[in-house]
C-alpha cells in the first residue's frame, strides 16, 4: 500500500530545535554578507516554503520575498531530468542581490537550470541557500553558499519536503525508511 497520510513508518534525523539553530546560524552569516538589502529572497516551490519563512524572519537585512515554481520530480522519487517552469518570477531582478532558497540540492539539475534562468535577467549577484545538501546524488556541479546540513543518500520529508505531497507540514527532517514502495 503506498505510503500517505503520514502512515509510513519514519524516523527523525533532524530535530525541530537543531533546524531552528541552524536557520539562526545561517541567517546571522547572511545578515553579515548582506547588510544593505533589499535582498531579493526567491523561494522555490514548493518544499522551500517552510524554510523560507523561518529565514525571512531570522535574517536582518531588508528583504523582497518572491517566488518561482520548478518541478522535475512529479510523482517520482527521483528526478526526471526534465525541468519545468511551473510559475516564473513577477518582478525584475535586473541590478538585484538574489538569493534563491531551496529545500533540498539533490541531483543539482534544477538548480543549475535555475541558476542559468536567472543569471540572463543580469541581477547583480546570485546566491544559493539550501536547508539540505545531498552531495551523494549531485548529476550538475552547483555552489550553495549556504547550507543547512549535508546528509546522505537517503529520502526524507517534512520541513517542507513531501513524498508525493505528504508530509510537507512535518516540524522535524525525517528519513521515509520504506523507499521502495510504488507510488
Ligand atoms: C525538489 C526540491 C528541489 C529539487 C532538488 O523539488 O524542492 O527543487 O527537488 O532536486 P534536484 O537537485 O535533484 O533537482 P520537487 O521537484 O520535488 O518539487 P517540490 O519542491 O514541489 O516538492
Amino acid at each position: 500500500m503506498k505510503p500517505t497520510n503520514h502512515s509510513a513508518p519514519r524516523r527523525v534525523l533532524i530535530t525541530e530545535e537543531q533546524i531552528g539553530r541552524r536557520v539562526r546560524e545561517l541567517a546571522a552569516q547572511i545578515s553579515a554578507d548582506f547588510p544593505e538589502g533589499p535582498l531579493y529572497l526567491i523561494g522555490i516551490l514548493k518544499g522551500s516554503f517552510v524554510f523560507l519563512a523561518d529565514l525571512a524572519r531570522a535574517v536582518t537585512t531588508p528583504c523582497r520575498v518572491e517566488f518561482m515554481g520548478i518541478s522535475s520530480y512529479g510523482q517520482n522519487k527521483t528526478t526526471s531530468g526534465q525541468v519545468r517552469v511551473t510559475k516564473d518570477l513577477d518582478v525584475s531582478i535586473e541590478g538585484r542581490d538574489v538569493l534563491v532558497v531551496e529545500d533540498i540540492v539533490d541531483s543539482g539539475v534544477t538548480l543549475s537550470y535555475l541558476i542559468r534562468v536567472l543569471e540572463q535577467r543580469r541581477p547583480r549577484s546570485i546566491h544559493v541557500a539550501a536547508m539540505l545538501d545531498k552531495p551523494d546524488r549531485r548529476q550538475r556541479p552547483v555552489v550553495i553558499e549556504y547550507v543547512g546540513f549535508t546528509i546522505p543518500d537517503e529520502f526524507v520529508v517534512g520541513y517542507g519536503l513531501d513524498y508525493a505531497e505528504d508530509y510537507r507540514n512535518l516540524r522535524d527532517i525525517c528519513v521515509l525508511e520504506d523507499v521502495s514502495v510504488p507510488l
